[in-house]
């Protein structure tokens, strides 16, 4: 990513602002109050032949540091930031708010993550003093996971034991825990299990997400590179959203050379 002055990232903080604030409108809002469950954001990078890392999961720079200093603005606006535990192996991210957007400090959201066995390691880097990571797992049962627990817990973290679907813990389940725990808002970062797993909601009756804003960044990532999502199942009936009809508005704006494109999903 290419460094820019200190104006522009000025220039870019309030465009951010400008932006986001928007897409959270009133009715969002008023949306939110009937919630049981937080208000989500689903969010992502991608590339233009739709890849959101390179080979082997490794993990490259994908969009320009202005839509960068927008994320974390979507990240300073969140009660909490969700990702899967691929996304903590592969990276090992802070999930953290770099930049202050007012004279105030910046809000650090909870890291959340989902891994149904626990494989988090003890030196991940949202596990540091004072970010209190909430994670979600299966049953444990009792052994070595139960131990594993413990260590976590004495590092601040929340663990909780979630009902089991298809193998992995209940989303549904976790984001009703996270709404009593407080958290009101929620980024979900990642990776593409994840992303999936949220946009296939969509489609379903119970959409689990609110609001989604993607960045499309003018690069080619190529054939080896992460998909977005899965290859198709020929046996699932899944049927992934469509935001072409007039039912959905979609906003979009540029952020240096990519395209940030944002919709509400009602
Ligand atoms: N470009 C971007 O915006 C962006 C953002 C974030 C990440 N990434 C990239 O995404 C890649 C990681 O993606 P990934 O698919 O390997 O990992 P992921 O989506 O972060 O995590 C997937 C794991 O989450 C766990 N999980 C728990 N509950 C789940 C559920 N209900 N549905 C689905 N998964 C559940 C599963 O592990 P268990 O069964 O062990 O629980 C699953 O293997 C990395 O390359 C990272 O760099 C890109």
């Amino acid at each position: 990513m290419e460094n820019i002055s200190s104006e522009s990232i000025s220039f870019w903080k309030e465009k951010s602002k400008k932006f986001v604030d928007e897409l959270y409108s009133e009715s969002l809002k008023e949306k939110a109050i009937s919630l049981e469950r937080p208000l989500v954001t689903l969010t992502y990078a991608q590339s233009l032949d739709g890849k959101i890392a390179g080979p082997d999961k490794k993990a490259i720079p994908i969009s320009s540091e202005p839509s960068f200093i927008m994320t974390h603005y979507i990240r300073n606006s969140n009660h909490g930031i969700l990702v899967g535990i691929g996304t903590i192996l592969n990276e090992n991210p802070r999930l953290s708010t770099r930049y202050t957007y007012s004279s105030t400090e910046a809000n650090q959201p909870i890291p959340v993550v989902l891994d149904s066995q626990l494989r988090i390691p003890l030196a991940s880097n949202i596990l540091e003093q004072g970010r209190n990571p909430i994670i979600f797992c299966l049953d444990l049962g009792p052994g070595k996971s139960q131990s594993k627990k413990k260590q976590l817990e004495a590092l601040g973290a929340q663990v909780y034991e979630c009902p089991n679907i298809a193998g992995h813990v209940s989303i549904e389940y976790c984001l009703k825990v996270l709404f009593k725990c407080g958290i009101k808002s929620l980024m979900v970062e990642g990776g593409s299990q994840i992303i999936q797993a949220f946009i296939e909601s969509i489609q379903e009756n119970s959409s689990m997400v609110d609001l989604l804003i993607v960045t499309v960044a003018p690069c080619y990532i190529g054939a080896s590179g992460t998909p977005l999502l899965a290859p198709a199942n020929p046996a699932s009936s899944n049927v992934l959203p469509n935001f072409t009809s007039s039912n959905y508005q979609v906003s979009y704006s540029q952020f240096g050379p990519d395209i940030v494109l944002a919709t509400t999903i009602s």
